[in-house]
């Protein structure tokens, strides 16, 4: 027999960050029983690391902006690789969330005049941004958890999930751990939703924290659901890179949105060397010009700072790569300079960067009402995901849905910024519901134990074997062979070497050995992990190898240029009956009618 807790629901969902709560908040007010497992404590999350803003076309602050202009700046960024019938419900229904966040008791920022106020960040074309100072996040966490608690679903804390449980097609459940304990559980579920976040720990330098090991990627990827866009992952311009402690923690754009610049070691403004023809007649002619666009002159053009992340990442590297770099080896973010141009800047900076002052004062003995901040792109955030169904967030298994950054298709080739919190706010909400609505109209599936059974053995292999491998050796090397090899700018030489390095690591993690018991046993913990790592990390170089161009995120040294024929397919990756990775090319549909004429209208 078997040794597991078992757990009934009518919805699971793993993950709770904005994305998983959101669902959970969605799911519970339809009245099923709704159980969220977080692998972490509740409320840490990645979803804190977007810290300076939901992007929504609320127009608090200019009113120029709609949902069209949202639509449209959205698929811009991403390159035209983006689901357009999902960035359509992204712009249309971001407002709406917001509201209801602050409904549910958000505090935002406000306009003079009591409205939410919005801020300017990369790749927007008007200040999109609603924002609780740069803490955004996490008083989105804060408030969907709070509104959580008085719907009463069930929350397991610590738990992992190492394998998504189906009956014949549809989905049955989920099988994991506690990290407590050690002690195996069943999850039975009619509708499952995917929240897990991204793929982050597979680099060295990122911005998230130990969770993300690309676990709902994996589990819907063996379970049979198709992924596509891996090959796109986001490099945020702005870590921090001293000390080498804090290295990759994230510094918010919304420094630059509030007026900060980039200057390398030699002082100057190196992004107005290099604008994308793509943003030419967005782009401010001089300084002075960003700086008007940045303190809200509707003449004025937004300084280059605020092109999108992919561009500003290749920028800075290029100059540390020619030897213009600061002395750690990033670039100066300055936004103490704007002393020169308003009184009370130091308060004012308090007031609108509170976090990235604490940050930096304690972090790195930096002030930075005085001085700029040494900073450099950070791996931030994975476009690609679980291929799902617009409007329900379905994907191809029936009854497993995704939401959030484990979700793909808004993005594209290219997230931008802010993007992130309306993604999981609107397709959190559609996923609970939907998945709520599945859960009504099925019952329970059955569940083979002796699947379980396997599944227990594969998680205990590692106190069994009598290996060579440490997991955290392992995982170390592996994040080394994803940041120099398949990292910001690729070529395929290199990327056939992570290949090989991927290979030789998935046999040294099948030699990884663990000592002591299962409670809270981390190096057990990182040996699970490993297998999610090591599937997506895969993924990823596979699906670059294949992408024969440069597009948003994914820059090729030996492709450099857009090939529009790329531009026709997302490449998507599927389980083989074989077990092997098959790779196709999916044809993006044509665009409505309506639609492209708003592309064409904005352009
Ligand atoms: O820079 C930031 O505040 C991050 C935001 C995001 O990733 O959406």
């Amino acid at each position: 027999m078997a040794e597991y807790l078992i757990h009934e629901h009518d919805v699971l969902i793993i993950g709770a960050g904005g994305a998983g709560l959101r669902a959970a908040v969605e799911a519970s007010a339809a009245g099923v029983e709704v159980a969220v497992i977080s692998k972490s404590l509740l409320g840490k999350a990645h979803t804190v690391m977007a810290e300076g803003g939901i992007a929504a076309a609320m127009a608090n602050v200019d009113d120029r902006d709609n949902w069209r202009v949202h639509f449209a700046d959205t698929m811009r960024g991403g390159q035209y690789l983006s689901n357009w019938r999902m960035a359509e419900l992204h712009a249309k229904e971001a407002p709406a969330r917001v509201r209801e966040l602050e409904a549910w008791g958000a505090l935002f920022d406000r306009t003079n005049d009591g409205r939410i106020l919005q801020r300017n960040f990369g790749g927007h074309r008007y200040p999109r941004l609603a924002h609780v100072g740069d803490r955004t996040g996490l008083e989105m966490i804060r408030t969907l958890q709070d509104q959580g608690v008085h719907l009463g679903f069930d929350v397991f804390m610590e738990h992992t999930i190492v394998k998504l449980l189906k009956d014949g097609e549809r989905i049955a459940g989920a099988f994991g751990y506690d990290r407590e304990r050690g002690r195996f559980h069943l999850f039975r579920a009619k509708a499952v939703v995917l929240a897990t976040g991204g793929i982050g720990r597979a680099y060295t330098i990122t911005s998230n924290s130990w969770e993300y090991t690309g676990d709902g990627h994996s589990l819907a990827y063996h379970a049979g659901a198709a992924l596509m866009d891996m090959e796109f992952v986001q490099f945020h311009p702005t870590g921090m890179i001293w000390p080498p402690s804090v290295r990759g923690i994230l510094v918010t754009e919304g420094v630059r949105g509030e007026g900060g610049v980039l200057r390398n070691r030699n002082g100057e403004r190196f992004m107005f060397k290099d604008i994308p023809l793509l943003y030419v007649n967005q782009t401010a002619n001089s300084e002075e010009e960003g700086w008007r666009y940045t303190q809200g002159d509707k003449d004025a053009k937004r300084p280059p700072e605020l092109l999108t992340r992919d561009h500003v990442a290749r920028c800075i590297r290029r100059e540390v790569r020619e030897g213009r770099g600061s002395p750690h080896g990033g670039v100066f973010l300055d936004i103490a300079w704007i002393k020169e141009r308003i009184p009370n800047a130091v308060e004012h900076i308090k007031k609108k960067l509170p976090s990235m002052y604490h940050q930096f004062k304690q972090l790195a003995d930096i002030d930075i009402t005085q001085e700029p901040m040494e900073v450099g792109p950070t791996t931030h955030y994975m476009m690609g995901g679980v291929r799902v169904d617009a409007d329900s967030q379905m994907s191809d298994v029936p009854g497993l849905f995704a939401a959030g950054e484990c979700a793909a298709g808004l993005h594209g080739a290219n997230r931008l910024g802010g993007n992130s919190l309306s993604d999981l706010l609107v397709f959190g909400q559609r996923a609970g519901g939907y998945a709520a609505t599945f859960s009504q109209k099925n019952s329970l599936g059955d569940v083979d134990t002796a699947e379980l059974r396997s599944a227990e053995n594969w998680a205990l292999q590692p106190f069994e074997r009598k290996g060579s491998e440490n997991p955290y050796a392992v995982q170390h090397r592996l994040q080394e062979t994803m940041q120099e090899l398949v990292g910001i700018v690729r070529q395929e030489d290199e990327m056939l070497r992570a290949l090989d390095c991927i290979r030789d690591l998935r046999s040294a993690r099948e030699r990884v050995s663990v000592d002591g018991n299962r409670e809270y046993n981390a190096g057990w913990h990182t040996a699970l992990d490993l297998y999610h790592l090591l599937t997506v990390s895969e993924i990823v170089t596979k699906a670059a190898l294949q992408r024969k161009e440069s597009r948003g995120a994914h820059f090729r040294d030996d492709f450099p240029e857009k090939d529009k024929q790329f531009g026709l397919f997302n490449i998507a990756v599927r389980k083989g009956a074989n077990g092997a990775m098959q790779f196709s090319h999916e044809a993006i549909p044509p665009m409505r009618q309506d639609l492209q004429q708003i592309i064409e209208e904005m352009k």
